[in-house]
């Protein structure tokens, strides 16, 4: 018998589980069609099930996956996700890691493509913007960086976030039907507590970008008791306002198909059609907001969000000001 590379084996072993479609297959059948004994296949069987995927045996019937694990793996992911190039080449997964964000410059630094993700099922330095950290326990969040490579100018990158913003409220809406909002420049809100958040970090050449990492960090299967104390009352997860939990992987798919849609019109059409999509997702024309912008701090009307991706905002004097990046609160 004609023998073939093991983890060649389990990942077609997988593949002829799932094709089943939740029907038995015998281990005779399996054996014949992966070439292997069935002693093989029975050893495959109980690796897979210490992976987490629930697989019933039984004799004369053979073996029934039941259920796929939660966990966010490369070759989970990949099936199914229907994008051209963000997610198709190399996903870099860690079961633990310090933060996505760092591992993924690490490896644009080394020339990784565009299109190239980091996913961790748990992060023990997880970075959030303006130094601070990102809680990240294991399983119950949605932890991944993508590098990419646009074409642009440094005065474009803050439109990045917005865009990436757009993707990820569209996305989760889609997924969930929760009534998502964005909280300018780049959070992510479900009734007014913050859902998610991301960050971006541009590597410069000259004077063009030569890299972008897109941080993503989304509060998935948490419950209240679940975050740290400071976090209880601002944070949410896609569990606390849905009552159950959501398994990831169709999620996590659907965030980088709309990724890659958005950066594609972007490409295609500029930052005009992102801005008005935007604009569906927040509340925040009219409302008045105290804004940290830089260690300045300003308070005022937001009278609009620019073609650039600015925030304008009139100061109490009259004075319109744009601002690229900031902490906003409403009052
Ligand atoms: C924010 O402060 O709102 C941004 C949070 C971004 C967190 C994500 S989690 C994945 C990626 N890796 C990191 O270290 N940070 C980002």
């Amino acid at each position: 018998m004609e023998k073939m590379p093991v983890l060649k084996t389990a990942a077609l072993l997988l593949n002829q589980l799932k094709l089943a479609q939740g029907k038995w297959i015998s281990g005779e059948a399996l054996s014949r069609q992966l070439q292997v004994s069935r002693t093989a296949v029975w050893k495959h069987i109980c690796t897979l099930k210490t992976e987490g995927y629930r697989i019933d045996s039984a004799t004369r019937k053979g073996y029934l996956l039941r259920e796929i694990p939660d966990l966010l793996r490369p070759q989970e992911l990949r099936g199914g996700l229907k994008t051209v190039r963000i997610g198709q080449g190399e996903i870099r997964y860690f079961e633990r890691t310090d933060s996505t964000n760092l591992r993924a410059k690490a490896m644009a630094a080394d020339g990784a493509p565009e299109g190239t993700l980091v996913i961790a099922e748990e992060q023990t330095q997880g970075r959030g913007r303006r130094g601070r950290n990102w809680f990240s326990p294991p399983g119950a969040g949605v932890y991944l960086s993508l590098i990419i490579r646009p074409d642009i100018l440094p005065q474009e990158a803050p439109r990045f976030a917005l865009l990436t913003a757009a993707a990820v409220a569209e996305a989760v809406r889609e997924i969930t039907t929760l009534e998502t909002m964005i909280k300018w420049p780049n959070d992510i809100l479900v009734g007014g507590r913050k859902l998610g958040g991301i960050l971006t970090e541009v590597s410069m050449e000259m004077d063009k970008v030569e890299y972008m990492i897109v941080g993503l960090g989304l509060n998935v299967n948490l419950a209240r008791e679940d975050f740290p104390p400071d976090l209880q009352e601002i944070g949410t997860s896609i569990q606390m306002e849905m009552g159950r939990h959501l398994h990831r992987l169709p999620l996590v798919r659907r965030i980088i198909e709309r990724f890659e849609e958005t950066y594609q019109e972007y490409q295609r059409h500029g930052f005009a059609p992102i801005r008005k999509r935007w604009q569906d997702f927040t509340d925040m024309i009219g409302r008045t907001v105290e804004v940290d912008a830089m260690g300045r701090r300003l308070t005022g009307e937001v009278l609009d969000f620019d073609e650039d991706g600015y925030l304008v905002v009139r100061e109490n004097n009259g004075v319109p000001v744009r601002l690229f990046s900031g902490d906003i609160s409403f009052i």
